[in-house]
């Protein structure tokens, strides 16, 4: 029974029970996670696991994403998937819905950062860099939409999330290229989520500020992130505990929120909510999760 509180027309129904806020808050759901061998994508696998999802990693990062899949059975599977490709994405979805007989969370986290110290002016613009980050970032993630929203509108129901960025949000953050392609996926959002709605199907993204993590530190320090070439990085190449605080200090100078450090988990936490059904009744949405970065500026020096 709802509880009432507050007075005279201003009365809001509370609900009592809590027991959809359950430990488990994916229990019995199917969901695939790109770019999932590492970094937001590991932490979010291992996240929607402890809370009782079944999970499809895709990767290109072929030995990292079958030893996690292989610490995580029988819950998690691995499977290579490079996101330009329309053909590994179609085959991706095909085999989570032959394996499991649904897909209900499909998660875009593949992608690149670029390098993050070259190119910046406008004037330097290289089409090719462009070019490389486009294909995994814009075209990838329209495709996962694609594919997923294939099989989840006659299931009529299903949850789309992307990982955006604060880049996606306002300039001065990153490099031209990754700024556009940030920009792209909120927009691919919005106006996805607009078409799915009518078939029961969340579509949101999520935009971090920085976190610490291999790709932004080598980024930073003028390599481009996924040295030679896609997936070719290993976890063994990531940043030392040095360059690593070094970013996190450098972070939260900039951040208005000082005490928290911003760690791939709370991404995570951030997907675990729009891909469970607390968040049941958000849809195109854009859920930053910044320190408040992007909402303030302190110019009168509070
Ligand atoms: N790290 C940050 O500070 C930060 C901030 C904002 C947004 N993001 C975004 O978060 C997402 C994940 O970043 P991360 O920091 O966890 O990076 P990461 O390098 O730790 O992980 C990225 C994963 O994507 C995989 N991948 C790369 N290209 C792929 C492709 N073509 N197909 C399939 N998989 C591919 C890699 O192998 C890797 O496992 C990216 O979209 C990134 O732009 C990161």
């Amino acid at each position: 029974m709802p509880e009432k509180i507050g007075q005279g027309t201003q009365t809001l129904e509370m609900e009592t029970s809590y027991a959809h806020l359950s430990h488990e808050r994916l229990e019995g759901k199917i969901a695939v996670v790109t770019g999932g061998a590492k970094g937001i994508g590991e932490a979010t696998v291992r996240l929607f696991v402890q809370h009782g999802a079944k999970v499809v990693i895709a990767d290109v990062d072929d030995a990292v994403g079958h030893a996690l899949a292989n610490s995580l059975t029988p819950s998690v599977t691995f499977m290579h998937c490079d996101v330009r490709s329309e053909e590994d994405i179609r085959n991706l979805v095909n085999s989570a819905v032959s394996t499991y007989g649904r897909l209900d969370i499909f998660f875009n986290n593949a992608g690149l950062l670029g390098n993050q110290t070259q190119h910046k002016s406008i004037v330097n613009f290289d089409v090719d860099e462009f070019d490389r980050l486009i294909s995994v970032n814009v075209r990838g993630v329209a495709l996962g939409m694609k594919h997923a929203a294939r099989v989840m509108i006659p299931q009529g129901n299903g949850c789309i999330i992307s990982t955006a960025s604060v880049s996606g949000i306002m300039g001065g953050l990153g490099p031209n290229s990754y700024t556009a392609t940030k920009h792209a996926i909120v927009g691919l959002t919005k106006n996805v989520s607009c078409e799915l709605g009518r078939y029961g199907i969340k579509v949101n993204c999520i935009s971090p500020f920085r976190i610490a993590k291999s790709m932004l530190v080598n980024s930073c320090k003028g390599g481009r992130g996924d040295e030679e070439g896609i997936g070719a990085m290993s976890s063994e190449t990531g940043p030392s505990a040095e360059e690593a605080a070094e970013m996190e200090g450098s972070m939260e100078r900039m951040a208005n929120l000082k005490r928290p450090t911003l760690r791939a988990k709370d991404i995570a936490e951030a997907a675990l909510y729009l891909a469970s059904d607390e968040s049941k009744y958000v849809s195109g949405h854009n859920l930053v999760v910044d320190g408040g970065i992007t909402s303030s500026k302190d110019f009168v020096g509070f």
